[in-house]
C-alpha cells in the first residue's frame, strides 16, 4: 500500500517535472481553456457601412462579402484545412520578431477569438498545412526550434534566425547585401508534423539544409516540398509519412512555393532560373550565404512524376505565389508585373489559364500588396494577404466569396468594366476611385519582411 502511495506520488512527479522541463517548447494550450479575449479591432461585412472602397476596391469583381480576419502584424500564407472549416497561418507580431505558425478558426467571428499558436515559439518558422483527416488532428510545419539552444534564462522571444543581412560580417557579403533583396534560406529548417496542440509528432525531413514549403496533396497521402539537399533549391514529393522522397525539378534557380493541383496530377510553382553567366554567378554566390533574390519569378507547372515542365507566365518582375482553382486550368498568382509604373512593391493578384492565356487582374488599388491566395477546397472562398485597410508594416489575411463569372452574378457594379470572361482581357483595367492605405514605401516594406514565401 505505502509501497503504491510512493509510486504514484514519484508518477505525478515525473509527469510535473516533464511538463515543466519542457513547456517553453510546448504551445498546447489547451484553447477549450483559453478565455477568448474580446478584440476591439475592425470588422468588414456587408452589414458594415462604409463597405466599397474601403477595403474592396473597385474592379475586384471576383470578390464578394470581403472580411478582415487578422488585425495586425505580418500575417501571411493562410491555409484552409481540407474542410474549410479552419485556417493554418504564419504571423509576426504576436509577442515574437519572427513568423510563428498560428491557427484560426473560421467558423467564430475573428474579432472573438484569439489567435492560437501550433508552433513551438522558438526560433523561426515557415509554412504550414493542415493533414487531410476527419478530426483536423494534425499539421505540418517548417521550423528550426529543433536546432535552437536555450537555458533557464533565454527569451524565448529572441531566438529569432538572424537575417544574414541584418548583420554582414564579411566585404562580399556587405557588397551583396547592398546591392541585392534578399530572402534568407535558413539552412536549419526542418518540415515537423504535429497534432492539433502543436505538440510534435514525427521529423519528416532530416537531411542538412533548408527543408521547407509542405504542402500536401488532395488525396491527403503525399507531401510536395522544397529542399536544398542536391545543393540547388528543388522541389521533391514524399509520402505522407515522409518515405520515399522522390525529387521533382532538377533545374539551376529557386523552384519553390508548389501546390498540388486540385486534382492532384500537377505541381503548380514559382521559379527564379538565372540565365546569363552574371546571374548564375549572383545566384550561386547568395545561396553560397543561403540568401536568394526575389525579384525575378516566373510561374511553372508539372506533373508530379516530374514530365511535363513548362513555363506558364513571362511577364517579368516576380510572378509568383501561384493556387491552380479548382477548375484545374486557371490559376491565381501575385505580380508586380506592372513595377515600373507602380513601384517594386505594389502586388497585385492575377489569374491565367495553364498555357498562358486570359491574364486578368483580380485585386485593385493603388500601391497594395496581394498575394498568398488559396481558394477554399469547396470553390467558395479566397483567402489572401493584403496591405490594404493596414497601416505601414501590416499584413493583413482576408476572406472573400470566390466570383467564378462576375458577369453572371455581379449587376450591381456598374462603373466596372473589368470583363467577366478569364479568357477575354489582356490588359488589367486601371484602379479607378482607390482608398490609398499604404504608401509604395510600406509595400516594399512588407515584400522585404517576408522571410520566405511558400507560395
Ligand atoms: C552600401 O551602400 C551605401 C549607400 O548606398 C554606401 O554608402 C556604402 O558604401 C555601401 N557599402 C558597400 C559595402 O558597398
Ligand atoms: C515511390 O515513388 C515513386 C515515384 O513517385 C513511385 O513510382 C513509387 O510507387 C513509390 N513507392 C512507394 C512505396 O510509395
Ligand atoms: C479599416 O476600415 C475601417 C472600416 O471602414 C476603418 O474604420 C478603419 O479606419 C480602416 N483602417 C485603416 C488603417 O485604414
Ligand atoms: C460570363 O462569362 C462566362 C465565361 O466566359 C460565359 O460562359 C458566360 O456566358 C458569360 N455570361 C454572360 C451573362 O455574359
Amino acid at each position: 500500500m505505502m509501497l503504491r502511495f510512493i509510486l504514484l506520488l514519484a508518477s505525478i512527479g515525473i509527469v510535473f517535472c516533464s511538463q515543466e522541463k519542457d513547456f517553453r517548447i510546448r504551445t498546447n494550450r489547451i484553447w477549450e481553456e483559453v478565455e477568448e479575449k474580446q478584440f476591439s479591432g475592425r470588422w468588414q461585412d456587408l452589414e458594415t457601412s462604409p463597405y466599397d472602397n474601403v477595403i474592396h476596391f473597385d474592379g475586384e469583381t471576383h470578390l464578394a462579402n470581403v472580411k478582415q480576419l487578422t488585425f495586425g502584424g505580418m500575417n501571411a500564407e493562410g491555409y484552409f484545412s481540407f474542410d474549410n472549416s479552419k485556417l493554418t497561418l504564419q504571423a509576426t507580431g504576436y509577442g515574437t520578431d519572427c513568423d510563428q505558425i498560428y491557427e484560426l478558426d473560421l467558423n467564430i467571428d475573428p474579432r472573438l477569438q484569439t489567435l492560437r499558436r501550433i508552433s513551438t515559439g522558438l526560433g523561426g518558422t515557415t509554412c504550414s498545412y493542415f493533414y487531410k483527416e476527419p478530426d483536423n488532428n494534425h499539421r505540418l510545419y517548417a521550423g528550426n526550434w529543433w536546432n535552437v539552444k536555450i537555458d533557464d534564462k533565454t527569451d524565448v522571444s529572441k531566438t529569432c534566425p538572424e537575417k544574414k543581412c541584418a548583420n554582414p560580417q564579411t566585404d562580399e557579403l556587405k557588397q551583396l547585401c547592398n546591392t541585392s533583396y534578399t530572402w534568407d534560406i535558413f539552412p536549419d529548417y526542418d518540415i515537423f508534423k504535429v497534432d492539433r496542440f502543436g505538440n510534435f509528432v514525427q521529423r519528416l525531413t532530416d537531411s542538412p539544409g533548408y527543408d521547407a514549403e509542405g504542402v500536401v496533396s488532395p488525396d491527403g497521402t503525399k507531401i510536395a516540398f522544397t529542399s536544398i539537399r542536391s545543393k540547388d533549391l528543388e522541389l521533391y514529393i514524399m509520402n505522407i509519412d515522409g518515405t520515399n522522397v522522390t525529387q521533382i525539378t532538377n533545374e539551376l534557380g529557386y523552384d519553390g512555393g508548389s501546390f498540388f493541383t486540385p486534382d492532384g496530377k500537377r505541381l503548380i510553382f514559382r521559379a527564379s532560373r538565372p540565365k546569363t553567366p552574371e546571374e548564375i554567378a549572383k545566384y550561386k554566390k547568395l545561396l553560397s550565404y543561403n540568401l536568394v533574390e526575389p525579384v525575378a519569378m516566373e510561374l511553372f507547372i508539372v506533373d508530379i512524376d516530374g514530365k511535363n515542365m513548362r513555363q506558364i507566365t513571362n511577364l517579368g518582375e516576380a510572378n509568383w505565389a501561384p493556387y491552380m482553382l479548382n477548375d484545374n486550368k486557371r490559376i491565381i498568382f501575385s505580380s508586380n508585373k506592372d513595377a515600373a509604373a507602380n513601384g517594386f512593391g505594389a502586388f497585385s493578384l492575377y489569374m491565367i489559364n495553364d498555357d498562358g492565356t486570359g491574364l486578368e487582374q483580380i485585386t485593385f488599388g493603388e500601391n497594395q500588396f496581394n498575394s498568398f491566395a488559396m481558394q477554399s477546397y469547396d470553390g467558395k472562398k479566397l483567402v489572401w494577404g493584403s496591405s490594404r485597410n493596414g497601416t505601414m508594416y501590416e499584413l493583413n489575411l482576408f476572406i472573400a466569396d470566390w466570383i467564378d463569372y462576375p458577369n453572371a452574378t455581379v449587376s450591381s457594379s456598374t462603373s466596372s468594366p473589368t470583363t467577366a470572361s478569364p479568357s477575354s482581357s489582356t490588359t488589367p483595367q486601371a484602379p479607378q476611385t482607390s482608398t490609398k492605405s499604404s504608401s509604395s514605401l510600406s509595400v516594399l516594406l512588407i515584400f522585404s519582411l517576408i522571410l520566405i514565401a511558400c507560395f
